[in-house]
C-alpha cells in the first residue's frame, strides 16, 4: 500500500470545498503517475503535495533572495500568483521535513531544488501546486493545471499539435478540451524535461498518443531531435479533467545511459 502524502495546509482553517474537490482531483492523478516509478521512490515517505487557493492563502512572507526574484514592476496578480507557489513549496518541503530554503528560479524559469530534492510548480487562478519528491536518483518531474474556459479562448491548435494529435482532438466530442489536454500535458513535458535536456522543447518536437483505458499520453520524440531529447524516451503523462480542469503529471526516471 503506498499513498502520497498529502498536506492540506490550511489545517486550522476550514477548507473551502471547491479546493477539497480540486485537491481530490490532483490526488489522483498523481498517485497514478507516481505509481510508475513506486519501487524507486518509497511512495508515502518521499513525494508531497501541497494546493494553495487564493480565498485560503491571504499573504506569504518572502524569503529575502525569493523577492528579488520579481521586478518592482511585477502586477499584484503575477506577485500573488508567485507567492502562492512559493507557500505551496514550503509547505511541500516541510512535508518532506526539508527546509527551510528558498527556491529560486534558473536561467530559463526553472526553480531551483534544494539537493535531494526534485519538483514541479504549477499555477492556475486561484490555484497554485506544488509537487516535490525526495531521492537520491534523478527524475523527470513535471505538473500543469489548466483551466478549460481560459485555454478554449483561442485556437492554437496549428502551434501544439502533430497532424495525428490533431485527427484525434477532432475526433472526440470536445475539441477544446482535447486541445487542453494536449497543451497541459505538453507543458509538463518542457517542465519535466528541461533540467535532463537544458534547452526549449517545442511543441512539435513530442508527439502525444491518448491511451484512454490508462487515462495517460505516451510521448515520442519526433525527427532530429531524438538524440537531444533521449530522456524522455518511454515517458507516459496522466492527465485528467475535473470541474473545469485539466491537470497533468508526470514522473519518470530516465534510463541510465549505456556507455
Ligand atoms: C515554462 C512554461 C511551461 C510554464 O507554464 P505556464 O502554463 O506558463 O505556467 P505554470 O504556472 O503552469 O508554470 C509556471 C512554473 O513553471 C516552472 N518553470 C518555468 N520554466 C521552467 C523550466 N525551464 N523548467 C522547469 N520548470 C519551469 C516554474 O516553476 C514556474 O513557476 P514559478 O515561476 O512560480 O517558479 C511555459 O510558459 C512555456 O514556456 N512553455 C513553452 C515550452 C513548452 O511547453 N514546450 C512543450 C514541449 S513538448
Amino acid at each position: 500500500m503506498f499513498t502520497t502524502l498529502v498536506d492540506t495546509f490550511t489545517a486550522l482553517v476550514p477548507r473551502e470545498l471547491e479546493t477539497t474537490a480540486v485537491e481530490n482531483g490532483l490526488r489522483t492523478t498523481v498517485i497514478q503517475a507516481l505509481r510508475s516509478c513506486q519501487g524507486a521512490l518509497q511512495l508515502g515517505r518521499n513525494a508531497f503535495l501541497v494546493i494553495v487557493s487564493a480565498a485560503e492563502q491571504q499573504s506569504y512572507a518572502f524569503y529575502p533572495e525569493e523577492e528579488q526574484i520579481l521586478s518592482p514592476s511585477t502586477c499584484p496578480k503575477k506577485r500573488t500568483e508567485f507567492a502562492m507557489g512559493r507557500a505551496a513549496i514550503r509547505h511541500a518541503l516541510r512535508g518532506l521535513g526539508t527546509g527551510p530554503v528558498p527556491v529560486l528560479r534558473g536561467d530559463r524559469g526553472e526553480p531551483i531544488w534544494p539537493e535531494g530534492i526534485m519538483g514541479s510548480i504549477t499555477h492556475c487562478w486561484p490555484w497554485a501546486v506544488a509537487l516535490v519528491v525526495r531521492s537520491g536518483r534523478s527524475f523527470a518531474i513535471g505538473i500543469d493545471l489548466e483551466n478549460l474556459e481560459k485555454a478554449g479562448m483561442v485556437d492554437i491548435s496549428s502551434l501544439i499539435c502533430t497532424g495525428p494529435e490533431l485527427d484525434w482532438a477532432r475526433g472526440g466530442y470536445d475539441f477544446q478540451e482535447r486541445l487542453a489536454m494536449i497543451f497541459s500535458a505538453k507543458e509538463t513535458v518542457y517542465k519535466g524535461f528541461y533540467r535532463f535536456c537544458r534547452r526549449y522543447i517545442d511543441f512539435k518536437d513530442v508527439e502525444l498518443s491518448w491511451i484512454p483505458e490508462r487515462q495517460l499520453f505516451t510521448v515520442e520524440i519526433l525527427g532530429g531531435t531524438r538524440n537531444e531529447f533521449r530522456s524522455v524516451r518511454g515517458c507516459e503523462v496522466h492527465c485528467r479533467r475535473f470541474r473545469g480542469l485539466v491537470f497533468s503529471c508526470l514522473v519518470h526516471e530516465p534510463a541510465k545511459e549505456v556507455a
